[in-house]
This record gives C-alpha cells, structure tokens and sequence, in this order.
C-alpha cells in the first residue's frame, strides 16, 4: 500500500497539469461514509480539494455511501442525521449543488445493479489480499462480513456509475482505485469499451493527524468535528494528553500529543508545525493549547456561521440531496442501459 501511495504521489503534479489543462475531460467521484460527524481530517484530507476542483470547473459527484457504514458495524442509528450533517458541511465548505451532485449511495438503485457483473470480474483471492478491507475487519473486532469482503467492488460501481475518472481519496482508499481500475479494464476486456481507469487523486495531507498524534478519527475520539461549538473546541483540545515539559518541540514520536496539536494549529495558520512550535516556545503545553485553540477556532469561524445559517431550514439540505439523488438516478440508468446493451442483456420487453 505505501509503495503504490508513493508512486500515486509522484504522479500528482503531472496529473494536476493535465486537469489544470483540461478540466472538462475529467469527471470526479468521491465521497465518505456517514459514520459521524465530518472532522477536520475530512476538511484537509479531501473536501477542500473538491472544492478547488469544482473552482477548476471539473464535473464532480460526491456520495454519501450509507451502506458503507454496515460493513464493519452492527448497526445503522444516527445514519438519516449524519448525511443531514454532512450535507451542511458541504455546503457550508462551498460545494456548490448547481455544479456538484450530492447524493445518498442507498438513493440509487441502477447504481447497485452494477455490482453483480463486476463481482463476476473479480475473485475471492482478490477481494481477501485488499490491505484497508484486512485491517478494517481486525479494527472492527468482528468477523469479516460479505459486504466488508466485498465493499471495494460497490465502490468500483460508486465510481463507475458515472464514469468517474479522477477520485480524489486518503491513502487507505488507494487499494479500491486500483480495484477499480481492474474491473473496469476487465469489462472492457470481455464486453467493449465501457469505462474509463479512473485515477486517484491523493492529497499531501492525507493522513491529518488528531489530537493524539494518531490519526484522527472519531472512534479515536482526537477529532475536532467541523460542527463543535468554540466551547467544544476547546474541551476537546483540553483534553489531550500532553506532558510537563514546558519546551514545545516537534517530535511526533515521542511527544504525540504535543505534536498533534501542532500540527493541527500548523494547518489552521497554514504554518508548520515546527514553526509553531517556535511561536510558542517555552510556554508549555498550557499555552500550546490556547494557541491550538483560538487557531482552530479561527480557522472554522466562517464555516461555522455559514453551517448555522443552513442549519435554520432543514428543506434546504433536503432540496439538495433531493436533487442529487435525481441526477445521479439519471447517470445510473444510462449506464446501466449501456452495460445490458454490451452484454447482450438488453431484452427490449421491459
Ligand atoms: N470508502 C470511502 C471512505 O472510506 C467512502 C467512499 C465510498 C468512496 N464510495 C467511494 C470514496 C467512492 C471515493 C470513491 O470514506
């Protein structure tokens, strides 16, 4: 996984000139699953590339893939309110829903009906060497369910759906691109031309660190949410574990959580962390905090006030995804027309 990370990297700037060239021969799809609130790893990790992508006038889809999130959970509450969430943030971030289609993965059902030719393309082998399926099973403590084993194939049809053929993703999605790319080339193998081998698109930040120093996630509880309140905010940071050492350095490895907190006050300031480090200096981690704090704080102000005032009408986030979900219906059904055609299973009687 990290080599084909660092040869995707490498790639980056070559495949920034070509879109910067021509962005209308690119059309992105990505997403997340609604597991939680989004978090400031969300925000720098992809959703500000959407939004510069969308700024390049790329075509771009973005999925919430709610059945993602029952792949290695037993249960699907808070799901309805976490695509309401995240739809706030989108919006609030500058997604803009003339020009982005948001839509909910269970809301398309064509999009679906792809899964069961492409299963056909892929074997067991396969689906059981996927590195991010193995290591999401043994962080979920659970046996590997069938729709775990093979949620990289319903990505495929997320991606394909639409023909998408730039997907910009964190490093532990890089796995499924390349699934992707092997279905697709497949089809096209045994059926004619179909779909393009989409590209994935990584970011420089794709792993933020949380508060901890580990990666931030909810279920790590080292996230700050795009939604907390400033209080919020500063409990959260507040309740990092730091040490007594009143010098502030940069040392991931041993201090964690003093180096969590600078780097997310380096993201917030568009700073790094060394420098911040600098700024604050012999004060402690007291004063690393605060400084955290209000640049976090800062960082989200507008995103915030922007998230309230679409918080006031539920219709709005509503109309979006009502929307979206309709012009993502119409992608599915052209395509899956197109995949019955090519394989001889268009009957004309339906
Ligand atoms: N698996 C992605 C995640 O971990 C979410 C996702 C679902 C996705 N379908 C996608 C990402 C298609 C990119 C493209 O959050």
């Amino acid at each position: 996984m990290t080599d084909s990370y660092t040869a995707t990297r490498a790639r980056m700037p070559e495949l920034e000139q070509r879109v910067a060239a021509d962005p209308g021969r690119f059309r992105v799809l990505t997403g997340e699953r609604p597991t939680g609130a989004l978090h400031l790893g969300h925000y720098f990790g992809t959703i500000r590339e959407r939004v510069r992508l969308q700024a390049r006038g790329v075509e771009t889809y973005v999925i919430l893939a709610d059945y993602q999130v029952i792949a290695d959970r037993d249960t699907s509450a808070n799901v309805a309110e976490n695509v309401y969430n995240a739809v706030l943030d989108y919006l609030a971030s500058g997604l803009d829903p003339d020009r982005t289609t948001i839509f909910v993965h269970s809301a398309v059902p064509a999009l679906n009906q792809l899964l069961l030719p492409f299963l056909s393309l892929v074997t067991e082998a396969e689906l059981h060497r996927n590195p991010t399926v193995k290591a999401e099973q043994a962080a979920s403590g659970r046996a590997l369910s069938g729709l775990l084993l093979t949620y990289p194939v319903h990505q495929a049809a997320d991606i394909l759906f639409c023909k998408g053929n730039l997907v910009p993703v964190g490093k532990d999605n890089l796995p499924h691109v390349e699934l992707t790319r092997t279905v697709a080339r497949r089809f096209n193998e045994r059926y004619g031309m179909t779909f393009p081998e989409p590209e994935a698109f990584v970011t420089d930040a794709p792993e933020i660190p949380g508060l901890d120093g580990r990666k931030m996630s909810k279920s790590y509880g080292n996230a700050i949410s795009l939604s907390m309140t400033e209080d919020e905010t500063a409990r959260v940071i507040r309740r990092t574990r730091t040490d007594s050492d009143r010098a502030i350095t940069y040392e991931p490895d041993r201090r964690p959580g003093v180096a969590g907190l600078l780097s997310t006050a380096a993201l917030c300031t568009d700073s790094t962390p060394e420098a911040v480090a600098a700024e604050v200096g012999d004060r402690g981690s007291g004063a690393l905090k605060q400084f955290t704090t209000d640049a976090v704080n800062a960082f989200l102000a507008e995103h915030r006030t922007r998230r309230a005032e679409l918080a006031v009408d539920r219709s709005i986030a509503a109309r979006v995804l009502r929307d979206g979900n309709r012009r993502a219906n119409a992608r599915a059904d052209a395509t899956l027309s197109e995949v019955r055609e090519r394989m001889g299973m268009a009957y004309g009687y339906q």
